[in-house]
């Protein structure tokens, strides 16, 4: 039994590797297929009126060459006369990437709630208690939303568009008032990432069946589904840069550690949705730089804003110097006392197997070697300790601001 709990965590390090594997792969070949067809909608030219593709109900065609050959791709709308024996789906890409990215987030987060989702600072939940806000988070989202889009509202893309951003963005602002900055933003993530794939599973898929049995039944199947379905798939192809930064922002401290950063994330979001305005319209022909313009001028802004405070900031200056070496010996204990029982080689933390980020302090070595990381993190960013879970004192903090302002001297 003992042994069990000695190798889970290393076990759960191994599901982690290939379950994000299989994340980023799955991820790759849904988001992939989805950029490329909306790319071959947009590039779609309408065959000459009259002409046989035309009159066999082809509205739209484009000539592509790729990997050696070359590619004809005709849209029908709403469908060709005859149903084709093979009938390509797109789904298990988007299913796969939900099912992987849910995986993940039970074995990163839920396994390990107390570390990686509470913040005292912010709210003390008991592990269940944020695992429970987490999970409410996707299963209200996607009500919220897709109740939305059935309503009046839904039909106005640019005002339902705006509607949409704001309540994510108040989801933002609720879930960091719960939960640590990377879990908010992680489940942020979560709920677009779930919306998205709830649009394939109940709406997109769902209609293109029904499409597909009226056919067979030897009728023309009626275009409200194809309409619904279109309305879906402009949103996710609206939220997949957003959902994309925040998956990687758990290696951004600075943004997810930020005193606001519900609105850190609520800036990288939309400066997300000009830039793929500009690449929807460009696809169409039309190049309107105003967009990308707008979204790095945002991304700017947000960098000149989250500026760490200049050194000797963040450091209170001893009256009296101490030495380098009495300096370096109260620095070492508090890394002991606030950041070795996870940062070793054998972390003591339950839920560790190795180092976290390959960043070991437990020797004169790794901290000389980490300084100017420790500074960043625990200093600049103050992401470190994770949560805060060894309460580590703003005094602390300060005493590592000057170590390392000074020389960061081990010795
Ligand atoms: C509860 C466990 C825990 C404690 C305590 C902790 N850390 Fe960490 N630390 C982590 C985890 C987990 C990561 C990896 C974060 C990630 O994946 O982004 C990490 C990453 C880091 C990194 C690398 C960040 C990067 O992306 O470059 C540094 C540096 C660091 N910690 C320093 C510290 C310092 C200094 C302390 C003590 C003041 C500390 N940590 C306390 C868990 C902890």
């Amino acid at each position: 039994m003992e042994l069990l709990g000695y190798y889970l965590p290393y076990g759960l390090e191994w599901m982690n590797l290939l379950v994000r594997w299989l994340h980023v792969i799955t991820g790759i070949a849904w988001i992939g297929a989805s950029f490329y067809f909306v790319w071959l909608d947009n590039s779609l030219r309408p065959p000459a009126p009259g002409s046989d593709l035309a009159q066999k109900g082809v509205s739209g065609e484009l000539w592509a060459v790729h990997g050696g050959g070359f590619y004809n791709p005709q849209k029908y709308m709403a469908a060709p006369a005859q149903l084709p024996k093979e009938l390509h789906w797109f789904k298990w890409e988007a299913y796969s990437t939900w099912l992987s990215g849910f995986a993940l987030l039970t074995i990163v987060y839920y396994f390990n709630a107390q570390a990686m989702m509470v913040d005292r600072g912010v709210a003390d939940l008991s592990s269940w208690q944020a695992i429970g806000v987490g999970l409410a988070s996707l299963v209200v989202g996607w009500i919220v939303y897709d109740l939305l889009c059935r309503s009046k509202l839904g039909k106005h893309d640019l005002a339902f568009g705006a509607v949409v951003y704001l309540l994510l963005v108040g989801a933002a602002w609720v879930l960091t008032h719960f939960l640590s900055g990377r879990a908010a933003y992680i489940h942020v993530g979560a709920m677009i990432g779930t919306i998205m794939v709830a649009n394939v599973a109940m709406v997109i898929i769902p209609g293109q069946r029904k499409m597909v049995n009226e056919m067979v039944a030897g009728r023309k199947p009626d275009p409200i589904y194809g309409i619904r379905g279109k309305q879906r798939s402009v949103h996710n192809n609206y939220f997949t840069l957003p959902v994309l930064f925040i998956m990687i922002s758990n290696h951004f401290a600075m943004t997810y550690r930020h005193d606001h950063a519900w609105l850190v994330l609520a800036a990288i979001m939309l400066a997300g949705v000009f830039i793929r305005h500009f690449f929807n319209l460009r696809h169409k022909g039309r190049i309107a730089w105003k967009y990308p313009a707008i979204g790095v001028a945002i991304l700017l802004a947000t960098m000149v804003a989250l500026l760490p405070p200049p050194p000797g900031f963040a450091g209170n200056r001893a009256a009296s110097a101490p030495s380098s070496a009495a300096q370096f010996a109260a620095v070492r204990t508090i890394i002991d006392q606030r950041c070795v029982s996870c940062h070793a080689a054998h972390p003591t933390q339950p839920g560790f197997a190795t180092a976290p980020a390959g960043v070991a302090l437990d020797d004169v070595h790794g901290i000389g070697q980490n300084a100017a990381r420790i500074y960043q993190q625990a200093v600049q960013l103050k992401a470190m300790p994770l949560a805060n879970l060894t309460n580590m004192t703003d005094a602390e903090r300060a005493q590592v601001a000057a170590w390392f302002e000074s020389g960061a001297k081990t010795n």
